[in-house]
C-alpha cells in the first residue's frame, strides 16, 4: 500500500462513519459504532497498521491525515452522543404535559332507593315527624307478637320469612319500629323508620330483600280523618298534585280499621290504556296500589303499655322500590340491585 492509498482509506472512514452515526438511535447503537471504528481493534486501527509499511516520505502526511480522520471522528461521536442524551431526557420529563385536558373524576350520584326514601322521610319530618331505624335482625316479639300477629298466623310460615332461629327472624318488615318506639316513648309519637326488609321471596316483581317506610302517629284524638288527610297530602308531594287517591279497605293483624291506598296509575293517568293497548302498570284498572295503612290495632296499644282508651293514631307502611318504579316509571325491579352505573346515573 503506498502513502496516496493509505491516506484516501482514512478519508473515507468520515462519510462512512457519518452514515453509521446516521443509523444510530441509541447510545447502544452509538458504541456499536464507537467500537467499529475508533476501537481497539476498529477500522482506523487497522488502517493505521499499515502505516510504518509506507515510504517515509509519505509517512508524514499519512501520520497528520490519521489524527485529522481521528479527531473529526471523536467530534462526530461526542455530538451524536449529546444529542441521543438530550432525547432520553426530554421523553422522560415528556410524561408530564402541563398542557393535557385533565381527566374529570367520576361524579358519583344517588342511588334511586335512597333518593325515594329521602324524598319520602323529607316530607315528614317538615311535617314534625322524627325519623328512626332499628336492627334488621329481629326478636319474634317485636316483628310479630307485638303487632298482633300471633304464632299460627300466615306471614310467620317458613315460607314467608328468613328464620335465624326460632326467636330471631331477619325483619319482615319495618313495622316493629312502632313497637320499639312506643316502648321507649310517651305519646305523642310522630315518627318514620326507613329501611331494608327481608323475605323469602325471589321472582321478576320481588327480592329477597327490599327498602321500607314505616309511619306512626300517635296522640289523643288521632282520626281516620287525620290518616286520610296526612296520606292524600303526602302521595301528592311525591306523585304530583294532579294524581287521583282512594283508601280500599284491606287487613292487617296490626290496624284496625285497615286500609290500602291506591293512587291513579302513573303509566295511563288512570285510563287503563295506553295507545289502545292494556296498561301494564295497572293491569287495565286503571289505579295501583302504593301502601298499606289503617288505624293502630288496641292490642298493640295493649302490648307496649299505651291505653287505648286515651290514644288512638295511624300507622302505615310502604315499599321504597314500588314507589320508585312508579315515579321514574322503571319497568324492572332487579335494575335497582344489579348497580349498573349506566343506569344508576340516570337519577
Ligand atoms: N307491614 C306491612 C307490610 O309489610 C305494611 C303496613 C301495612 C304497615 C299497614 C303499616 C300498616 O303500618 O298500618 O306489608
Amino acid at each position: 500500500m503506498d502513502g496516496n492509498e493509505l491516506i484516501k482509506k482514512l478519508e473515507g472512514l468520515v462519510p462512512a462513519f457519518s452514515e453509521g452515526l446516521d443509523q444510530a438511535f441509541s447510545l447502544e447503537d452509538l458504541e456499536a459504532l464507537r467500537i467499529e471504528f475508533l476501537g481497539r481493534k476498529g477500522r482506523l486501527a487497522e488502517i493505521m497498521a499499515a502505516l510504518p509499511a509506507i515510504s517515509s516520505e509519505d509517512r508524514p502526511l499519512a501520520g497528520r491525515t490519521a489524527n485529522e480522520v481521528k479527531g473529526r471522528l471523536t467530534d462526530l461521536f461526542d455530538g451524536r452522543k449529546a444529542a441521543l442524551e438530550q432525547a432520553k431526557d426530554d421523553s422522560a420529563s415528556a410524561t408530564f404535559d402541563p398542557t393535557m385536558p385533565g381527566r374529570a373524576p367520576w361524579r358519583g350520584s344517588l342511588h334511586p332507593v335512597t333518593l325515594v326514601m329521602e324524598e319520602i322521610c323529607g316530607i315528614f319530618k317538615g311535617l314534625g315527624y322524627d325519623i328512626v331505624t332499628g336492627p334488621e335482625v329481629e326478636n319474634d316479639y317485636y316483628n310479630f307478637e307485638a303487632l298482633n300477629i300471633p304464632a299460627d298466623h300466615p306471614a310467620r310460615d317458613m315460607q314467608d320469612t328468613l328464620y335465624v332461629t326460632d326467636s330471631i327472624v331477619l325483619r319482615t318488615h319495618t313495622s316493629p319500629l312502632q313497637v320499639r318506639t312506643m316502648l321507649a316513648r310517651k305519646p305523642p309519637v310522630a315518627i318514620v323508620a326507613p329501611g331494608k326488609v327481608y323475605r323469602r321471596d325471589s321472582d321478576l316483581t320481588h327480592t329477597p330483600m327490599f327498602h321500607q317506610i314505616e309511619g306512626l302517629l300517635v296522640d289523643t284524638d288521632v282520626s281516620m280523618g287525620d290518616l286520610r288527610g296526612t296520606l292524600t297530602s303526602f302521595v301528592r308531594q311525591v306523585f304530583g298534585a294532579d294524581v287521583k287517591v282512594r283508601f280500599r279497605p284491606s287487613f292487617f293483624p296490626f290496624t284496625e280499621p285497615s286500609a290500602e291506598v291506591d293512587i291513579s296509575c302513573v303509566m295511563c293517568g288512570g285510563k287503563g290504556r295506553v295507545d289502545g293497548k292494556p296498561c301494564r302498570v295497572c293491569k287495565e284498572t286503571g289505579w295501583v296500589e302504593i301502601l298499606g295503612s289503617g288505624m293502630v290495632d288496641p292490642a298493640v296499644f295493649k302490648a307496649v303499655g299505651y291505653d287505648p282508651e286515651k290514644y288512638t293514631g295511624f300507622a302505615f307502611g310502604l315499599g321504597v322500590e314500588r314507589v320508585a318504579m312508579l315515579k321514574y316509571g322503571i319497568g324492572d325491579l332487579r335494575m335497582f340491585f344489579e348497580n349498573d352505573v349506566r343506569f344508576l346515573g340516570q337519577f
